[in-house]
Order: C-alpha cells, then sequence, then structure tokens
C-alpha cells in the first residue's frame, strides 16, 4: 500500500511517500523538506505565527514534490497519515486541514500520528529485523522521552523530561556560545574540535532514583559559567568568547547531556532486561550521543540502533511510517479531526489508541 506521511508540527513542512508491501518490507519513495530554519534564525527561536504562514505556503508544493519524485499519481494513494500532535496548534493545523481535504477528496482513509512515537518509528526502513520490544529514547527540541516500546503502537513512557527538552538547552547554550539557531549541529562540530580537558564542572540532568531528566538546572549552569567565564575575561557584550574556551564549554555541556542520558539508559535496560536500544528524534544526529549510547548497548550486548541523519529531524517520512502501523492497529480519523499540542491532549480526545 502507498502512505502519504505529512508533518508539520514546528518548523519544517514535509510530505513522504512510503511504499509498504505485502510482506510489511517498508521503502520510503520520496521525502520532500521545506524548513523554515532561516527565517526563525533571526528571530533566534521558531516564531509560532511566522512557522504556521509558511506552512501554509509550502504545504501543496512540497507534496506535489512527493509524488513527483515517486513517480506516484495522488490515485495511487491508499491513506494518508498526518501529525495531529504534539506541536505548535496553528502549524499542527495546517498540516492536518491539508490532509483531511485529501483523504476526503481521494475517498482514502485518514490515520491520525503522534509526532514523538513517530520520531522512532523512523529506524524502521532502515532495519526491517528491529521489532519491539525495544528500549526507545527520544529526543527532540520539544521533547526527551524515555519509552518502552511493546509494540507498533503501544509506547509506556517510563521516564522524560521534567522541565526543557535537551534540544532547547543545546540551542540556549549554544546561542549564549554564539552560534546560530538551531545549534545543535554546531554544537556538535565544536565538540569534535576540541581535545583539550574538560575544566567547567557542569551538573547532570539525571534526576536520580528515576528515568527522568531535568535540563533547565543545567541549562542555567551553563548559561552561568558562560557568563562568569566572560566576566573572567573582561569580554564587552560584542566580545565572542576564544575558540578554545567555546569549545570546552561546548564539551563540558554536551558531556553533560549525553551522561545523563547514558546513565538512564543503563538503568532502564538492567531494570527492564536486554532488547535493542533506539536513540531518534533531532538530537540523535548528535555525534557523541551517539557514540554514548552504542557503548551503553556494546556493554549490555544489545543492538544500538538510530534513523539515519537525514529522518533524525522532522520529517514527513516518520509520519508515513508510524501511520502505516496505527493504520494497520485500527487507528483513523474522520473530518472532525483537530489538532493537539500535547500528546495528552489528543489522548484526552480519543485520537490515539491508550499508550499501553
Ligand atoms: O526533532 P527535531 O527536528 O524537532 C522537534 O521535534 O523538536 O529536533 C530539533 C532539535 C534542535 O533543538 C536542534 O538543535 C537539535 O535537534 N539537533 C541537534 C543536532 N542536530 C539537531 N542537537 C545536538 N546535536 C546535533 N547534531
Ligand atoms: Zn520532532
Amino acid at each position: 500500500m502507498l502512505i502519504l506521511g505529512i508533518e508539520s508540527s514546528c518548523d519544517e513542512t514535509s510530505a513522504a511517500l512510503l511504499e509498504a508491501s505485502e510482506d510489511g518490507k517498508l521503502t520510503v519513495l520520496s521525502n520532500v523538506i521545506a524548513t523554515q530554519i532561516e527565517t526563525h534564525a533571526l528571530y533566534g527561536g521558531v516564531v509560532p505565527e511566522i512557522a504556521s504562514r509558511a506552512h501554509l505556503e509550502a504545504v501543496s508544493a512540497v507534496t506535489e514534490e512527493a509524488y513527483r519524485t515517486a513517480g506516484k499519481a495522488l490515485s495511487d494513494t491508499d491513506a494518508v497519515a498526518v501529525t495531529c500532535a504534539p506541536g505548535l496548534i496553528g502549524a499542527l493545523l495546517v498540516g492536518v486541514c491539508f490532509a483531511k481535504s485529501l483523504a476526503f477528496s481521494l475517498g482514502v482513509p485518514l490515520v491520525p500520528v503522534n509526532h514523538i512515537r513517530a520520531h522512532a518509528a523512523a529506524v524502521y526502513p532502515g532495519n526491517p529485523d528491529l521489532k519491539p520490544p525495544y528500549l526507545g529514547i527520544v529526543v527532540s527540541g520539544s521533547h526527551t522521552s524515555v519509552y518502552r516500546v511493546t509494540d507498533y503502537t503501544s509506547f509506556e513512557e517510563i521516564g522524560g523530561s521534567r522541565d526543557d527538552a535537551a534540544g532547547e538547552a543545546f540551542d540556549k547554550v549554544g546561542r549564549r556560545l554564539g552560534l546560530a539557531y538551531p545549534c545543535g549541529a554546531d554544537m556538535d562540530a565544536l565538540v569534535a574540535s576540541f581535545d583539550g580537558k574538560v575544566t567547567t564542572p557542569l551538573p547532570s540532568p539525571h534526576v536520580k532514583g528515576s528515568y527522568d531528566f531535568s535540563f533547565s538546572g543545567l541549562k542555567t549552569a551553563a548559561v552561568n559559567a558562560i557568563h562568569n567565564l566572560r566576566q573572567k575575561l573582561s569580554l564587552t557584550d560584542d566580545d565572542p568568547l576564544p575558540e578554545l574556551e567555546r569549545a570546552e564549554m561546548a564539551t563540558a555541556f554536551t558531556n553533560a547531556v549525553t551522561g545523563g542520558i547514558a546513565e538512564v539508559a543503563s538503568l532502564a535496560l538492567d531494570e527492564y532486561g536486554n532488547m535493542p536500544l533506539v536513540l531518534a528524534g533531532g538530537v540523535a544526529a548528535n555525534s557523541h550521543l551517539r557514540r554514548a549510547l552504542s557503548t551503553v548497548a556494546d556493554k549490555h550486548g544489545v543492538p544500538f540502533i538510530c534513523p539515519p541523519k537525514n529522518l533524525c529531524g522532522d520529517n514527513g517520512a516518520m509520519i508515513a511510517v508510524q501511520g502505516f502501523y496505527e493504520f494497520l492497529a485500527g487507528v483513523r480519523a474522520d473530518e472532525s479531526l483537530n489538532a493537539y499540542a500535547s500528546e495528552e491532549g489528543a489522548e484526552a480526545a480519543g485520537v490515539f489508541l491508550p499508550k499501553n
């Protein structure tokens, strides 16, 4: 069957076509992404109103391009999957309204998709042997969640961030280091360039005795450390931090993030038993985090699986993949489908199957 996946929850408008064969083999035929990063970078973060308007301008063209590059016609579509939660409400509504109209006019099922679950689903096309159960850690710009994934549509959330998301912390600390939004990839490169000794002490984001995180405390400690260092070096507001200090700070912060997430992964594998470890979401593109979790997986003798880097950030292919499994589980929506800023909102409205 051919599934169209539509994503518009934040600052990427994306449409993808996924072919699912009878035996369950998944092939991404196209995955077109129109990013708004340059626009939002001017403001140092995503401006919701601008994001909604940009989605509206891009969604038709992105979808047409997805069909063109896949060599498919609209009439080949068997189902339309769309992100309906969580995310920016105005942004989500653009994708939801577009998907509703398309599914209705084509007379095919409409499948609502949870964006966070879809991040984890991005691993399936490249790893046909992976089957739940697995430990899924989704680290993005808005979420940091730890799941025991017991089935393709059953996600038991065993931990997560109590405040900021890891990606948000990367972006805030990166900005203080003079990097452009979003700062994750540049932080990654800065850390790779550093071969000195880390001297800045920063707290772990792991909330002991749980599988939870607090990135807010770590973020504040890093911002304060940067401020103190600037004072010590007598820098004015316009002076950039010297390269070596900048790289040391980025490394201290990244080590704290990766150390905390690795600790939680290790504890969860100890408690829930050995199963594959899956890392997904925008921050899963981070090479240092990948290495740290790969070491945890090796120690537990379990496979470590990540999506390819082009499927870590927001994209329509992951929505189509999760949409396929939700479709098989019988999840459907009609023209009354709404968009929800939070997972809880969508669950309360009965949009998805219960979590467990
Ligand atoms: O999953 P995503 O594309 O959007 C949300 O659903 O939030 O994640 C975006 C986040 C941004 O905060 C960005 O800075 C971060 O992913 N990111 C990274 C890297 N690449 C992207 N963070 C750390 N290291 C990277 N290499
Ligand atoms: Zn995302």
